[in-house]
């Protein structure tokens, strides 16, 4: 049991409606029988009085091992410092697994080109969540979980109202997916794993519902209910750009590219917002919570708000015959120009996520007979970077926003939307992730430490002498 249940194990849990129609609880998906001990170990040398201590090294499956520093601070009173944690490991995790350095990108050990190009966005959850692909009826079974549990609680809707129309929809996403918890009470005792498998589903089957919605607040048309004859991607369109006077008739061409999308943006290990999800659910906070908290941090532009970024710097780029003074502000480093969509902390080749977007861009734009010339100025921009010695030498590939706003547009969905998509898309890794932590046994609550560089104790003035 680990620490949070024990903290936890006092919530009492309410009967859940939905209990009896969800799935078999995941397995415990990570190798059980995995040894991470070695006999390799780093020895750490104080230079001032030549005491030394040993660091054990620990080894994963496949990947970099680490050096264990838990108990370093017992042994010399002093703390690792790593700011934006580009050296340090916060978990064991068995469910993502990236080489930045080969471009390559694994899910429960199936690649990523496999999956976008064999798979669809039900099966790759039902992979993330149970750790293994399903057979003909478990896959059933969970898209009919899934498809069963797409309509909201009715009083949503008065949440939505709430905004202002002009609100951005990732501000109504964190504002309604953390409202969630004041709903589906009956799934957020944390201690149970039935609940927290009911709240996984829920989120999995709401979010593109939630998602939809936010779009439709924002033109001002009623809200589309779900559709339980849809796919999910196609019952997401539907919703998004459906009306209830007429038959939405589902694009096949539309309905694969979402899908692949939502495929590719599914888990990414532990980035920022997957870690906020973490670091939020260490402290016991309920599922919905944690997934707000997930969504915020997805928002920034380094991050997931990037897609959005990126459209809106070719359309400031315009031509390209302004390209080059685009790329030497990008380089000239008291500009904050950045180059969106370019670069990434793990991968130092291409990203294969962008390699997979890219053809999606020609492919789903040729299908749609859509000539827009912001392709052809991506693809121009790609190459001028990706020759200049300054993105050469830091290995700054084009990542997976840079397409993914060029196909959004095509497809009709406002700038505004793109990172919407990719929280609905990242939900089911968030989720997963987070099941990951509460299951592990050792898991504490996360409480980095610093450096302080303030002052010292001192007197307190009183106001009438400062
Ligand atoms: N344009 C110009 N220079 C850049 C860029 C860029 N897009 N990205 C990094 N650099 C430079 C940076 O100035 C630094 O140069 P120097 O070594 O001379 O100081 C060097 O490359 C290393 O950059 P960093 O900021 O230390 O790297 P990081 O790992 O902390 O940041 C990043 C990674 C993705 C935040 C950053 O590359 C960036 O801001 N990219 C643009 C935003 C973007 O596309 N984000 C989406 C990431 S992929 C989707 C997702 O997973 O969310």
């Amino acid at each position: 049991m680990s620490v949070l249940h024990k903290i936890l194990g006092n919530i009492v849990g309410r009967k859940n409606p939905i209990a009896d129609t969800a799935q078999a609880l995941p397995n415990n998906t990570k190798e059980d029988s995995m040894d991470t001990s070695t006999t390799q170990s780093f020895t750490l040398r104080n230079n001032e009085d030549g005491s030394e201590f040993t660091l054990p090294v620990l080894k994963g499956s496949v990947g970099p091992s680490v050096i264990d520093v838990r108990a370093l601070y017992k042994q010399t009173g002093m703390f690792t410092y790593d700011p934006g944690f580009t050296s340090t490991g916060s978990t064991d995790s068995a469910i993502t697994y990236i080489d930045g350095d080969q471009g390559i990108l694994l899910h429960r050990g199936y690649s990523i080109e496999d999956l976008a190009s064999k798979s669809d966005f039900m099966e790759t959850c039902y992979l993330l969540w149970y750790g293994e692909l399903p057979n003909k009826q478990q896959k059933e079974e969970f898209v009919n979980t899934v498809t069963n549990h797409t309509m909201l609680h009715d009083q949503i809707t008065y949440f939505f109202r709430g905004f202002r129309r002009d609100a951005h929809p990732m501000a109504i996403m964190v504002g309604v997916v953390g409202a969630l918890s004041a709903f589906y009470h009956d799934s957020t005792d944390i201690t149970d794993p039935k609940q927290r498998q009911i709240a996984a589903m829920r989120l999995i089957a709401k979010m593109p519902t939630i998602a939809a919605w936010t779009y439709k607040y924002s033109i001002g048309q009623p809200f589309v209910y779900p559709k339980n004859s849809l796919s999910y991607s196609g019952n997401f369109l539907q919703m998004v750009f459906g009306v209830p006077t007429e038959d939405y008739v589902v694009n096949p061409i539309l309905e694969r590219a979402m899908d692949r999308i939502f495929i590719l943006h599914a888990d990414h290990e532990q980035n920022a917002s997957t870690s906020t999800v973490r670091i939020a659910g260490s402290s016991g906070a309920n599922p919905f919570a944690c997934i707000s908290a997930g969504i915020a941090s997805l928002w920034g532009p380094a991050h997931g708000g990037a897609n959005e970024a990126v459209l809106e710097m070719l359309e400031q780029i315009g031509h390209k015959d302004n390209i080059p003074e685009y790329v030497a502000r990008a380089k000239d480093k008291d500009d904050p120009f950045r180059l969106m969509g370019f670069g990434h902390r793990v991968y130092k080749n291409f990203d294969p996520r962008a390699k997979i977007m890219r053809e999606e861009a020609h492919k789903v734009l040729g299908e749609l007979g859509v000539n827009d010339p912001k392709l052809e100025l991506a693809m121009e921009l790609e190459q001028i970077a990706l020759n200049d010695p300054y993105f050469v030498e830091r290995k700054l590939y084009p990542n997976v926003d840079f397409y993914s706003g060029i196909i959004l547009s095509a497809m009709g969905f406002p700038t505004s939307m793109f990172t919407v998509l990719f929280a609905l898309a990242r939900t089911v890794g968030w989720i997963t992730q987070w099941e990951e932590m509460i299951e592990d046994p050792s898991q504490k609550i996360s409480r980095p430490r610093q450096l302080y560089v303030g002052h010292d104790q001192r007197p307190y003035t009183d106001l009438a002498s400062r």
